[in-house]
């Protein structure tokens, strides 16, 4: 007995000397003195060795014992939840949360992405292909056949294990995939990139960005080619947006022709963009070569079609005066940043 009263006063001094601590110190005191298997449960279990005579005084320190280890419990769980109020009230919530940069649409997507909603709308769909071509597809198919002039002015990179293969030079490729594949009528735009053996410059790259066009059905005329093509431009530059066809060549279409608008940049009075001319090729189109129907299958006296392609970098510099095409791939967030609306 006097042993378990000397024991009861060590604790007690042990309790009044704890320093209170976080919130880890004092569950381990909890489990300590107040547990299931903790130091008070323990004593109350000495309470039955406690001879009878005594075991009134002996419950009455038990007890006392028990309410200073509660209520120090108390006390030091109390003082850290206010003390975490008090942290609490230290954060500022008004203060802006840290910010989040969030990326913007490349001027290429963003003007492509408008040139394939404004011939939706006239009907056209999406066709899509690959960017490592065989000569068929990219070349031959499309009336260019091997030691054709015309191919000098899109040399491409060829693959060394495979002299078949080519980077393409054209979305025309995806025409040529379409034809093959698809019977009139037809009405696609090709979006897509290509590539080009040129030597990089402001004003050249080896690869780029384009949109073709096919439309294939009967009676289609160069008139719908016109009408097409200045109603696309109209929706893209504005209404005031003047149109020119110059006649050209493309081994694909007969006849051809490379469509001018006015210089969006200087309107018209002359600058180093329209060479001083007033007008921007944007361009080539014409009506699709009936040798290329039937090189498909598509009978060229039943069915007729126009074609063009154009580069979006082109329509991009017009549109956003961006006159070097480098700054394109560079990757340069304060270039980048500045395209964030709808085109
Ligand atoms: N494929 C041609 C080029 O890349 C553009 C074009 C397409 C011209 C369709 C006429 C018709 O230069």
């Amino acid at each position: 007995m006097e042993q378990l009263l000397q024991q009861i006063e060590q604790y007690r001094q042990e309790i009044a000397a704890i320093v209170p601590d976080g919130a880890e110190a004092l569950e381990a005191y909890r489990i300590r003195f107040l547990g299931t298997k903790g130091i008070v449960k323990n004593l109350f279990t000495e309470m039955k060795n406690v001879p009878a005579d005594r075991k009134k005084e002996f419950g009455q320190v038990l007890n006392d014992f028990k309410l200073l280890a509660e209520s120090r419990y108390e006390g030091w769980k109390s003082q850290l939840t206010t003390g975490d109020a008090e942290t609490a009230s230290t954060i500022d919530l008004s203060l802006p949360g840290d910010p989040l940069p969030l990326g913007t649409h490349h001027p290429i997507t963003l003007v492509r992405d408008r040139i394939v909603h404004i011939f939706g709308r006239l009907g056209f769909s999406v066709a899509e292909g690959p960017e490592i071509e065989d000569d068929w597809h990219n070349f031959t198919a499309l009336n260019l056949p091997e030691n054709h002039p015309a191919r000098d002015m899109q040399d491409t990179f060829y693959i060394h294990q495979h002299p078949d293969w080519l980077l393409r030079t054209h979305t025309s490729s995806v025409q040529a995939r379409v034809m093959e594949s698809q019977r009139p009528p037809i009405r696609i735009i090709c979006p897509g990139r290509v590539y080009r053996n040129e030597t990089i410059s402001a004003r050249a790259h080896c690869f780029f960005h384009q949109t073709e066009g096919l439309y294939i059905d009967e009676n289609v005329s160069f008139a719908d080619l016109k009408q097409t093509l200045y109603f696309f431009v109209q929706e893209m530059f504005g209404k005031d947006v003047k149109v020119r066809f110059r006649p050209s060549y493309f081994p694909f279409t007969e006849p051809s022709a490379e469509m001018d608008i006015n210089c969006r940049i200087c309107g018209g009075s002359g600058c180093s963009v329209c060479k001083h001319t007033g007008w921007v090729e944007i361009l080539g189109s014409g009506m699709v070569h009936p040798k290329m129907l039937d090189n498909f299958g598509i009978d060229s006296n039943k069915y007729t079609g126009f074609a063009f392609g154009m580069g979006i970098e082109r329509i991009c510099q017009l549109k956003y005066r961006i006159n070097d095409l480098r700054l394109y791939s560079q990757n340069d967030v304060r270039f980048l940043r500045q395209f964030t609306g709808a085109v």
